[in-house]
């Protein structure tokens, strides 16, 4: 298959793929507990409270709120937790119009709320959080981080957590004559990235998405980095068949990251966004490594980016590449 002359359109590659089914534990290697990307940001994950009790958001406090008019009531780093004094905190409700006309992916409003099962697995829906049990406040959940300068659920179709997968795909940067290239002021190896360019909020991210009610993540996994990387496929039923036989066996072999929060804009104090962040690495350069990816989907934008600490992307999206790099020892 010519690398340079491929153009995917991955439903089409998906759909005849086989589902990988839930994920063993122990397959995933597990990311580091908790790291300081700042003195005052702490990302806290899975089975680690404690850390999320340092962690403090800020991309969440942003304001005015995504896609909307809204302002959030603004303070600062020390009024975040809880249990700070903070008697002037007032929030406004906001629920976004698209979320308030009750989609299929959205829960009922607050006052519909009848059989609802939190920190459960619920039907079809994921209510349980990667942090700890959340509280109920009000008969609503609280953002297990703290004050967000706004309630309702914005943007989110579900009260408490929504989950989402981030799958990053990687490869190692090699030069024109096939050498994998060194940064000069690391002399570390320069790993890159499969990056979008979002539609909503025009950030560069990795390439994810929600999970489905009842869908296993591994599939969210797949399904996101098809859906939003790779738009149309210009390749006869052999290449196809390359294509399909090197993605199953990239996305067969994925690490764990991150699983936790995430400091998304989108958060409120009664709705917030969870991922799992799973590294599919291309070590050898011959399955997607070579792939013309194109945009497709809700992404503006597709392109192999470098990893590296000066990029800048949507929500905590930097924070997993940090750990990647760490994963892979390529530069930072
Ligand atoms: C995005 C993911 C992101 C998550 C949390 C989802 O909408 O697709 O890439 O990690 O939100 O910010």
């Amino acid at each position: 298959m010519p690398p340079g002359n491929l153009v995917l359109f991955v439903s089409e590659v998906f759909g005849v793929l086989k589902p990988f089914g839930r994920l063993k534990s122990g397959f995933w290697c597990m990311g580091q507990g908790c790291s300081s990307a700042s003195p005052s940001v702490t990302h806290c994950r899975a089975m680690s409270s404690d850390h999320c009790a340092k962690f403090v958001h800020t991309k969440t406090r942003s304001s005015p709120y995504p896609r909307s008019d809204q302002n959030r009531q603004l303070f600062t780093d020390d009024l975040v937790k809880w249990d700070s004094d903070f008697p002037e905190y007032r929030p406004e409700e906001y629920t976004a119009p698209s979320v308030a006309k009750g989609p299929v992916w959205a829960d009922p409003p607050a006052d519909k709320l009848c059989s609802v099962k939190w920190n459960q697995v619920d039907g079809k829906v994921n209510r349980t959080s990667f942090t700890a049990q959340y509280q109920i406040v009000n008969s609503l959940p609280r953002n297990p981080i703290g004050r967000t300068g706004l309630t309702g659920r914005g943007l989110l179709g579900k009260w408490g957590p929504n989950h989402a997968a981030d799958p990053i795909v990687t490869r190692w940067k090699v030069s024109s004559s096939g050498q994998v290239e060194k940064h000069p002021a690391s002399g570390d190896p320069v790993l890159q990235f499969v990056a979008i360019k979002r539609g909503d909020t025009g950030e560069w991210a990795i390439p994810g998405g929600m999970v489905d009610a009842g869908e296993t993540v591994s599939l969210t996994l797949k399904r996101e980095f098809g859906e939003e990387t790779m738009n149309s496929l210009l390749a006869s039923p052999e290449e196809k068949k390359e294509i399909e036989n090197n993605l199953a066996k990239l996305f067969s072999h994925g690490q764990e990251v991150y699983r936790g929060y995430v400091d998304d804009p989108r958060n409120t104090d009664n709705a917030w966004m969870e991922t799992i962040a799973v590294n599919f690495h291309d070590e050898e350069g011959n399955s997607v490594a070579r792939f013309n990816l194109q945009a497709g989907d809700d992404a503006n934008a597709v392109a192999w980016m470098d990893v590296g600490s000066e990029l800048r992307l949507f929500a905590s999206h930097k924070h997993f590449l940090k750990k990647v790099a760490g994963l892979r020892k390529a530069h930072w």
